[in-house]
């Protein structure tokens, strides 16, 4: 069955390669961006490339409105804002809502905004991409306050989601890539975007209502909370 993905984030990193597999596979892929012009790893994609900043209603209400009518299959939450590993005490606590701007209220805006298209599909998938580092439970070295606090509130998010959208077929899952090398993860890490997403991509096509509300990494394991 080819299916339409709406892939927020999808100018380089992971995003782009969703993108690029989601495309590959012969699927729709709507590709989120915030500057169209500048995401030339997505012109030779088919996907169709969409303005989107998560963090701006406009932008997500215009979004919303260009594809009014339109039924989609699966929203992916990809976009995301990393760092902040400033020790404790040159923390500037008043930066950090940009975090949770991005990384928890900017899914939580996009799976408002295209509710009415996600019920019209036949999938009724919603990816929210977090990070293990959002885990309280697998916090044993601290710091990233932003970034951690606005994973978890990511997760409590979609936990939320999972259960007001069960009577409507809704399956909303966490999903944590692995330590990726893309401009987030840096050149050290241990898995490239191609391999991470594809073992997302077998994830996410396994995924059943039954596992809704919960946290898997790439490989399908169940984090803790
Ligand atoms: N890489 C890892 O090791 C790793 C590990 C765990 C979880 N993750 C998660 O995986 C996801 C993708 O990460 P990545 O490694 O691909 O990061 P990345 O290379 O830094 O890419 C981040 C993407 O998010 C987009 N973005 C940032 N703010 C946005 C906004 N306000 N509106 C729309 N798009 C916005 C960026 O767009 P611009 O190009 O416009 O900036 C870019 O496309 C994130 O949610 C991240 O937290 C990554």
């Amino acid at each position: 069955m080819s299916l339409t993905h709406l892939v927020t984030g999808a100018s380089r990193g992971l995003g782009l390669e969703l993108a690029r597999q989601l495309a590959a596979r012969g699927g729709r892929v709507i590709a989120g961006v915030r500057r169209p012009e500048e995401a030339t790893g997505l012109r030779e994609l088919s996907a169709e490339v969409v303005p989107l900043d998560v963090t701006d209603a406009g932008s997500v209400a215009a979004l919303a409105e260009r594809l009014r009518g339109r039924p989609l299959d699966v929203l992916v939450n990809n976009a995301g804002l990393g760092g902040g590993a400033e020790p404790l005490e040159r923390l500037d606590v008043t930066t950090l809502d940009r975090y949770f701007q991005v990384n928890a209220l900017g899914a939580l805006r996009m799976v408002q905004a295209v509710l009415p298209n996600l019920r019209a599909g036949s999938r009724k998938l919603v990816v929210n991409v977090t990070s293990r580092m959002g885990s309280i439970d697998d916090n044993s070295s601290g710091g990233y306050y932003g970034y951690r606090a606005s994973k978890a509130a990511l997760n409590m998010i979609n936990r939320s989601l999972a259960i007001d959208l069960a009577d409507d077929g809704f399956t909303c899952v966490v999903l944590h890539p692995g330590w990726v090398a893309t401009d987030m993860g840096g050149m050290g890490a241990k898995l490239s975007p191609r391999e991470s997403v594809e073992r997302l991509l077998r994830v996410m096509d396994r995924l059943t209502r039954h596992d809704s509300g919960k946290f898997f990494d790439y490989t399908g394991h169940q984090i803790p909370w």
